[in-house]
């Protein structure tokens, strides 16, 4: 979907010509001369026409209009929320065959963010899933106008929203691919091509080099598979070289049967979501390629499969990681922390300002949380309100959990340093506190985003959470864009 942002008058949007135009008309709308005010100002006396988010009319060419449709769309208080829900609230229409250029116009200013909401749902909506279906009908919306009483007062939260629609939508699209058609090999390739894009470096390592660095809980992982690990090490460089970088590693469990510890059939399909974590990362490259900010970025993501198999590791089995610990794998569903406590050792070595995991980690967290907020589990309190306020604003908010050090009581082993499990109770936060073991003194924080990254049933389908936050608290970190970089390029060319 194309969007461009312009400086549109109630009156120019009259004459605008689009199959499909959306006035956004918040409550206390104060109506002007033109046509589209008297249009609403009559609707509303009629009691046609309602201003609470998603209430709308929908209009068949109407008279003196250029635009072939017209829906006046009620936004309530105009804040980014209820702009969105009100966008939302346009669903199917916004997929009729007929429509290809829509124009969207704010009848009035509406609060910061809301602009950047209208953009980001808008895309969402408009997202088809094709890749494995033979007859797939390609979205027909192709061209969004967006109208705005002064189009540069929001050009940066336009500029931000568009990246982030496309990173989004990369990471739908990779996580909602059946692990036949996104094994770890494809992702690895899927990141190399992200590799393409100017200030993007991506390393392939496969089950060689991984055995060399010594990651004996990765392998563990993925020794009951016939398809070749691989670690993804993604670098974007926006800023100086000596500026240390955030760097992000994303669970990429391809597809998780949960290896001898083998799950229930019920819903085991959704498993391929496995590596929403991974896809979050490839989404936040993606998106960083379009904005180009003044920060540096590494990506990891240790991408497998857990299978049963006769080479598989079995409850009991002790490996060593790559940190020296001894783990005792005592449930073999447990295996998503075995991939990360290796990403997380490896990071080490950048140096990290700050080290984030996000992982599809514990059906826990799912029970604790439900599908609106990711679990945020954190080491340093001013990361965790960074990551916080960077949820808010995107919305796609999570909320923290502790990290008591009693909590990891239940990881203790008679036979190794760590045990992978430990009870039921708190399942996320033990989960948390192994990882925990494995960051050393950098400020860590994990996502679980088991809730938050895909969604069941019928609107079955991954959501691209957590981009918007990850981006969001980048975008927060970063200094401003050109300039820094230029002094950043310019720095090393001299020495070079
Ligand atoms: N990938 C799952 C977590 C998961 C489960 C995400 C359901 C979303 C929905 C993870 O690898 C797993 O199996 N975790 C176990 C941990 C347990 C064995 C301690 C779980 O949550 O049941
Ligand atoms: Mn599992
Ligand atoms: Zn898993």
């Amino acid at each position: 979907m194309n969007f461009e942002l312009k400086t549109l008058s109630l009156s120019a949007a009259v004459s605008h010509k689009c199959d499909l135009l959306i006035l956004l008309v918040p409550e206390g709308f104060k109506p002007q001369g033109d046509a589209l005010s008297v249009l609403v100002a009559t609707a509303l006396k009629q009691g046609d026409l309602e201003l609470k988010p998603g209430k709308h009319l929908a209009l068949y060419a109407p008279a003196e209009m250029a635009a072939r449709r017209l829906v006046l769309l009620g936004c309530g208080k105009g804040d980014p929320h209820a702009v969105r829900q009100a966008v939302q609230a346009l669903g199917a229409t916004l997929k009729t065959r007929a429509i290809k250029r829509a124009a969207l116009v704010f009848a009035t200013d509406c609060e910061a963010g809301s602009v950047g909401a209208a953009v980001r749902t808008m895309a969402e909506a408009g997202y088809v899933y094709t890749a494995t279906k033979s007859k797939a009908e390609m979205p027909a919306l192709s061209r969004v106008t967006v109208g705005v009483s002064d189009a540069g007062a929001v050009q940066p939260e336009f500029a931000i929203a568009t990246a982030l629609a496309v990173g989004v939508e990369y990471a739908r699209e990779w996580a909602n691919r059946p692990a036949n058609h996104a094994t770890p090999t494809l992702i690895g390739e899927a990141a190399k091509a992200l590799g393409k894009h100017a200030g993007i470096q991506c390393k392939l390592h496969g089950p060689a080099q991984v055995a060399k660095l010594g990651m004996g809980a990765f392998l563990a992982v993925a020794q009951g598979s016939d398809q070749p690990l691989r670690l993804i090490e993604l670098r974007y460089d926006g800023a100086a070289r000596s500026q240390a970088p955030v760097v992000l590693v994303g669970k990429g469990i391809t597809f998780d049967t949960g290896g001898i510890s083998l799950k229930p059939a019920a819903e085991m399909d959704e498993m391929k979501f496995d590596m929403g974590g991974a896809a979050s990362v490839l989404g936040v490259f993606r998106a960083l390629a379009e904005l180009k900010p003044a920060i540096n970025v590494v990506g990891l993501i240790p991408a497998c499969e857990n299978m049963p198999d006769g080479k598989a590791i079995k409850p009991g089995d002790v490996v060593t990681s790559m940190s020296g610990q001894t783990i005792e794998i005592l449930n073999t569903d447990a295996e998503g922390r075995l991939v990360l406590c290796d990403a997380l050792t490896y990071a080490a070595r950048f140096k990290p300002a700050a080290l984030i995991d996000i992982a599809t980690l514990t059906g826990a967290c799912v029970v604790a949380l439900g599908g609106l907020r990711s679990g945020l589990f954190a080491s340093s309190d001013e990361l965790a309100a960074r990551l916080a306020a960077a949820g808010d604003a995107a919305l796609d908010p999570c909320w923290r959990m502790p990290l008591d050090d009693d909590y990891a009581e239940g990881l203790k082993s008679n036979f190794a340093d760590v045990a992978n499990v430990a009870g039921r109770a708190g399942g996320s936060i033990t989960a948390a506190k192994f990882l925990q073991r494995f960051v050393g003194d950098i400020p860590w924080a994990h996502l679980d985003i088991a809730g938050t990254a895909w969604k069941g049933g019928t609107a079955k389908g991954a959501t691209g959470r957590p981009v918007g936050l990850l981006l969001h608290y980048l975008l927060g970190m970063a200094g401003a864009p050109a300039t820094r970089r230029k002094t950043a390029a310019a720095r090393r060319a001299r020495a070079d």
